[in-house]
């Protein structure tokens, strides 16, 4: 199994007044080749969770695996640079963490750190900015001077130069606007389906888990309480009640109008192709 977590518990600050429970046995089995959403309340874990992932958090106990590795708390750092390098984690807000005086180095910083040539970081560098959206014609200028959305996509470029497997984002699309979230979740499922990569995205958008997600993984109170495929997610209405999750407005929708006896076929799970279903049923 290539990405597992098994018994996995992590506490903050352990042995201190402020020690506090993230995850408790956490047992998960993450899909390879697929998009999984990673939800649940705030404080559930999910950032501890993911964290482990690329083991900046080591488990206090239990274990993680990870492709060919296995993480466990006895662990030295040094001997996880390659684990980095085949699992790139972008932070929330990843655009703060932009420090050199261009684009273009910003996005070489991680290959090189890998030992790869100038030469061949550069090119990498400019495929990258490519790939996620960005005209290299800025590749000179200081990632100061740039939108958010085109410094949070050159921030995810210094990741995937590294040409991880696996890509892990943290609530990629916080503070985006509807259009800029649209184009960063279609990005993830470009390099899921194009470039093969795993994805994992924490967010709290139902809507972008029914449109770009395959499975998901729900955290509550430090534990995973269920995992499945999206499809099956949304079909159990009273987990999601149990759950509490807002259901996205297209299947409310879809569900009221079956109700009042306009059944609509399956697989529909946006708003356009909604409204062209419903306007094919109506005769003028
Ligand atoms: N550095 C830390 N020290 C102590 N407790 C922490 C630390 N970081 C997180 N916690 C606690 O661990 C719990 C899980 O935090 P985590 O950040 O994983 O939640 P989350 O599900 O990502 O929440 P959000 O949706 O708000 O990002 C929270 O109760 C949080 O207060
Ligand atoms: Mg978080």
């Amino acid at each position: 199994m290539p990405i597992a977590f098994e018994k996995v518990s992590y506490t903050y600050a352990p042995g201190t007044p402020f020690s506090y429970a993230a995850l408790k046995e956490v047992d998960l089995a993450i899909e390879m080749g697929k998009i999984t959403a990673i939800i649940g309340p705030t404080g559930s874990g999910k950032s501890t969770l993911v964290q482990h992932l690329n083991a900046l958090l080591q488990p206090s106990d239990g274990q993680v695996l990870v492709l060919d590795r296995i993480i466990t708390h006895a662990d030295k750092p040094k001997q996880l640079k390659s684990l980095r390098k085949n699992v790139g984690l972008v932070f929330q807000f990843p655009e703060y963490q932009l420090f050199e005086e261009t684009v273009l180095k910003d996005v070489m910083f991680g290959p090189l750190n890998f030992g790869v040539s100038e030469e061949e970081a550069k090119k990498r560098a400019m495929e990258t900015l490519t790939v996620v959206g960005i005209d290299p014609s800025i590749a000179e200028k200081s990632p100061l001077d740039l939108s958010g959305g085109q410094k949070r996509r050159i921030a995810i470029a210094g990741i995937l130069a590294i040409d991880p497997k696996v890509l892990v984002l943290d609530e990629p699309t916080a503070g985006l606007d509807p259009q800029g979230s649209k184009s960063m979740m279609q990005l993830f499922t470009q390099l899921n389906r194009q470039y093969e990569k795993t994805v994992l995205i924490v967010t709290h958008d139902m809507e972008h888990v029914l449109n770009y997600c395959d499975n998901v993984v729900v955290m509550q109170d430090g534990k995973c309480v269920t995992h499945q495929t999206v499809k099956e997610f949304f079909n159990d209405g009273k987990l999601l009640h149990e759950l509490n999750i807002k259901v996205p407005n297209v299947l409310r929708f879809k569900e009221s109008l079956a109700k009042g006896g306009m059944s609509l076929p399956e697989g529909i799970s946006d708003l356009q192709t909604l409204a062209k279903a419903i306007a094919g049923r109506i005769k003028p």
